[in-house]
């Protein structure tokens, strides 16, 4: 069976591969601190050895609670946001029929996410689509107190307990969260939800391999268990004891560090089938709060090709020079399709009459990479067999672990993220809620100059 696979040679017109091994003594340490819990944020490693170490009770416990309830159910609702989100939506979007929603049979309910914006527009809109569908809502919140999802949760609760009684409305929601504390918790005791827990040592963009993903993903019909083996099998080939130059996670975290040294410090990521859209989205939140801190880190950018071509193309290709692109390339499609002869051929195809779409797309991949590299663009390449749960449970790892490790390279804590509290500080005051007295004060004063 092959793996995941890193090519980093279009990067050594930039940084040569000595440049690159120079990181390997403090990549390994690194990596060791990571094992011996001995590195900032050290609290929050429980994804270390999270899919090796899920049993199969566990696994039991999250299909079941979904086997029980999803035969009656039309749509499921997800409620949560950053790392209580992106992880499952990223999942379920790469391994779903991009036009399941308008399939009329399937064994599957469709899944619907909220508590990810405040928009009043959003949640009219979905509450209207549920009016006539049945439904229930998987509630996502490590801490339990997080505003988004709790307006959604409060609203969409009032709306099954108004359709289906208490009693029912009880039996359609599950609580994703801590195992003792917060707001959530108290009311999934009270009310008597289904809770799963989020461990404590694992932050919320390193969760998507705990339930908070395994069951969103499980209620979209996925298999759990082959993205657990996935990923179980990066975290075999990137352990402690596997030398440098064998480790796709240590060469990928020194990679991008020897481009940032050398005033690439944004990083694009690139993919040419649009189920990754929401994959990149997951990446540039595990990126973006992992290292873009202490003013650091490499600013993780996202583009659809060969869609962004006719839009971002113009910029990588000839803007300024500060950016790298990794390419995440997928060696087989799932589907085929041969492009048609036409007689008139007015549209001037023939010449690819007969190809397939994906040696069509394989090409488009291949003329930008050398016209970007070209162009003063590095390129690291992440070859993918194909799109399944068990390849994407080795992306998933694969990119946490060289987080981690990329994070203690720029030394920074990758696991906390102190900056998101500005706004939240400011939007309480702002809205005079109990106990920010003092800040609103602050920021009404502030606003009137
Ligand atoms: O990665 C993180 O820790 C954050 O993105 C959180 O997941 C996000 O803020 C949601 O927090 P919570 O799960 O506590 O509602």
């Amino acid at each position: 069976m092959k793996n995941i696979n890193l090519s980093i040679e279009n990067v050594y017109k930039f940084v040569s591969k000595e440049t690159i091994l120079e990181y390997k003594d403090d990549v390994e340490k690194k990596i060791k601190s990571l094992y011996n819990k001995s590195g900032k944020g050290n609290d929050f490693l429980g994804w270390l050895n999270l899919p090796s170490s899920i049993t199969q009770n566990e696994i039991d416990d999250i299909q079941s609670t979904v086997d029980k309830l999803k035969n009656k159910l039309d749509v499921v609702v997800v409620i949560g946001i950053g790392g209580s989100y992106l992880g499952a939506r990223a999942v379920i979007d790469v391994l779903s029929d991009s036009f399941s929603s308008f399939k009329k049979k399937s064994n599957n309910p469709q899944i619907v996410f909220a508590g990810q914006n405040i928009s009043e527009d959003y949640l009219y809109e979905l509450r209207n689509m549920l009016s006539d569908k049945s439904f229930a809502v998987v509630i996502i919140s490590k801490s339990g107190t997080t505003t988004e999802p709790a307006i959604s949760f409060r609203l969409l609760k009032a709306d099954l307990e108004k359709r289906y009684g208490k009693q029912e409305a009880k039996n359609r929601i599950i609580a994703i969260t801590d195992k003792e504390r917060g707001a959530l918790k108290n009311l999934s005791d009270k009310e008597g939800y289904k809770t799963f827990v989020i461990p404590d040592d694992v932050g919320g963009r390193y969760s998507v391999l705990t339930p908070v993903g395994l069951v969103p993903i499980a209620f979209a019909g996925f298999d759990i268990k082959q993205l657990i083996e996935g990923a179980k099998v990066i975290e075999k080939i990137s352990s402690v004891e596997i030398p440098f130059e064998q480790n796709i996670t240590a060469v990928y975290a020194a990679t991008r560090n020897a481009l940032y040294s050398n005033e690439k410090n944004i990083e694009i990521m690139v993919n040419y089938n649009p189920k990754l859209h929401y994959f990149a989205e997951w990446w540039k939140q595990l990126y973006g709060e992992s290292e873009g801190k202490e003013n650091k880190g490499i600013f993780p950018a996202s583009v659809d090709f060969t869609s962004d071509l006719h839009s971002m193309g113009q910029y990588i290709q000839q803007g300024r020079r500060n950016i790298f692109e990794t390419v995440l390339s997928i060696e087989k499609a799932n589907h085929n399709i041969i492009i048609p002869h036409d007689d008139a051929n007015l549209d001037k195809l023939n010449y690819l009459a007969g190809k397939h779409l994906d040696e069509v797309n394989k090409m488009a991949e291949l003329g930008t990479v050398l016209a970007h590299v070209d162009g003063g663009v590095p390129n690291i390449r992440i070859e993918i067999p194909q799109l399944n749960e068990f390849y994407i449970g080795q992306l998933i790892y694969f990119f946490e672990k060289a987080c981690a490790i990329s994070g203690y390279v720029l030394d920074v804590n990758p696991f906390d993220q102190p900056g998101v509290e500005a706004y939240k500080k400011n939007m309480f005051a702002l809205l005079e809620k109990p106990g920010f007295e003092k800040e609103t004060l602050e920021i009404k004063e502030k606003i009137k100059k």
